[in-house]
């Protein structure tokens, strides 16, 4: 990572360029609304399988990266597309094949497979509701060195919906652990102090992705002044204290944690809804969001191991050879912020319409 001063004296960091370990990029209409924002900062980006249905074959992974890649050729132009690479991930259920696995991941479709407890999320409905069912799925990836992507919350309703990630650690993933010592494991979008001890006390083949929103709001965000559906996610934010330890954690150098927006775009009527969907649409901005965490902590020279080494070296993956450059940004008091609200063109008559995390906000640093 460089700094040199821009012409006007702010900052200006160079770093190699990163990439997203979690993302919703969607389908359809709304796919190519949103997947230049991705592919704006990140070359490479690991793509959520929980479509409707959900990709569990080699097939629907082919014609889903297929799509992503035509959609933002469509969206964003053909260099666009061409410096772009979408990495693709199996939807685990109770009956996928292990050969299927195998074979897709042996034929660079299958980057990593994603396990959903059943319930727990966005189209989880197909996901599993006993591990004991996909045990030799995982012999199989562990054999093959195929990283497991764990959304990790337990979906007992009996358990706070607070406690649902610790939970998780205890019951399920601990003991998964021990059964598959050699399998690579990364815990998705973790949310709580537990699962960082967890992580940093665990074995090498452990990892967690951090998302950007994680690092900046508390639970309090989600009634600040009245129900925030914006801010509303899954896992859903903690405590102070559980933000300031994935702070403290993404910004320590440690390379188990990594970048991982879980950026997931719902339209805005499906948000501001009486049951409003999960998920925060972080792409647009995501990189200056991180940036902006980082620089608060005074750690903005760890920001390119978080985001552009310790995933692909996790992954077993080649760095980036480019580079992208931030810029700080000059505070400006009487500034507008960002937009509260994007409508962003999809090749319908209707553009989507999404409200972005930080809208309306000022961040400290921009992607030149
Ligand atoms: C995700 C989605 O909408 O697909 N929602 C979310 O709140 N993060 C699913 C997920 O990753 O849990
Ligand atoms: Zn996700």
């Amino acid at each position: 990572m460089s700094e040199f001063p821009s012409s006007s004296g702010t900052r200006r960091l160079t770093l190699r360029r990163p990439d997203d370990w979690h993302v919703h990029l969607r389908d359809g209409a709304l796919l190519q609304a949103v997947v230049g924002h991705t592919a704006r900062q990140f070359a490479r980006a690991i793509v959520m399988p929980n479509l409707k249905p959900p990709i569990t074959s080699v097939a629907q992974a082919r014609g889903y990266r297929e799509r992503i890649l035509s959609a933002l050729e469509r969206s964003a132009g053909a260099e666009a597309a061409a410096r772009f690479t979408p990495l693709m991930t199996a939807y685990l259920t109770e009956t996928i094949e292990p050969a299927e696995l195998e074979r897709g991941h042996a034929e660079g479709v299958f980057t990593a497979a994603k396990l959903y407890p059943a319930g727990a999320t966005t189209n989880s409905d197909a996901g599993v509701r006993d591990l004991a069912r996909i045990t030799a799925v995982l012999t199989c990836m562990e054999r093959i060195g195929m990283p497991l992507l764990i959304h990790g919350e337990v979906t007992d309703p009996a358990v706070d919906i607070f406690d649902r990630e610790a939970v998780f650690i205890e019951r399920h993933l601990k003991p998964l652990l021990e059964r598959h010592p050699q399998l690579k494991v990364v815990l998705e979008h973790i949310t709580t102090a537990d699962a960082v001890r967890f992580v940093e006390q665990g074995p090498a083949t452990l990892a967690a992705t951090i998302t950007p929103h994680h690092l900046h709001i508390n639970r309090n965000a989600l009634f600040q002044g009245g129900l925030r559906p914006d801010l509303y996610c899954l896992p859903v934010a903690k405590r102070e204290q559980h933000r300031l330890a994935l702070r403290a954690a993404a910004t320590s150098g440690n390379p188990k944690f990594f970048l991982g927006t879980d950026s997931a775009p719902h339209l805005r009527a499906a948000k501001e809804s009486s049951c409003g969907c999960a998920g925060i649409y972080n792409a647009p901005y995501a990189l200056e969001s991180y940036a902006q965490v980082f620089g608060e902590e005074n750690a903005i020279d760890q920001l390119e191991g978080f985001a552009s080494i310790h995933g692909p070296r996790f992954y077993g993956l080649p760095l980036n050879p480019d580079t992208i450059t931030i810029e700080q940004n000059t505070p400006d008091p009487d500034g507008a912020g960002l937009p509260a609200l994007l409508e962003l063109a999809n090749g319908t008559d209707q553009p989507s319409r999404l409200v972005p995390f930080h809208a309306g906000e000022q961040l400290s640093w921009r992607v030149l």
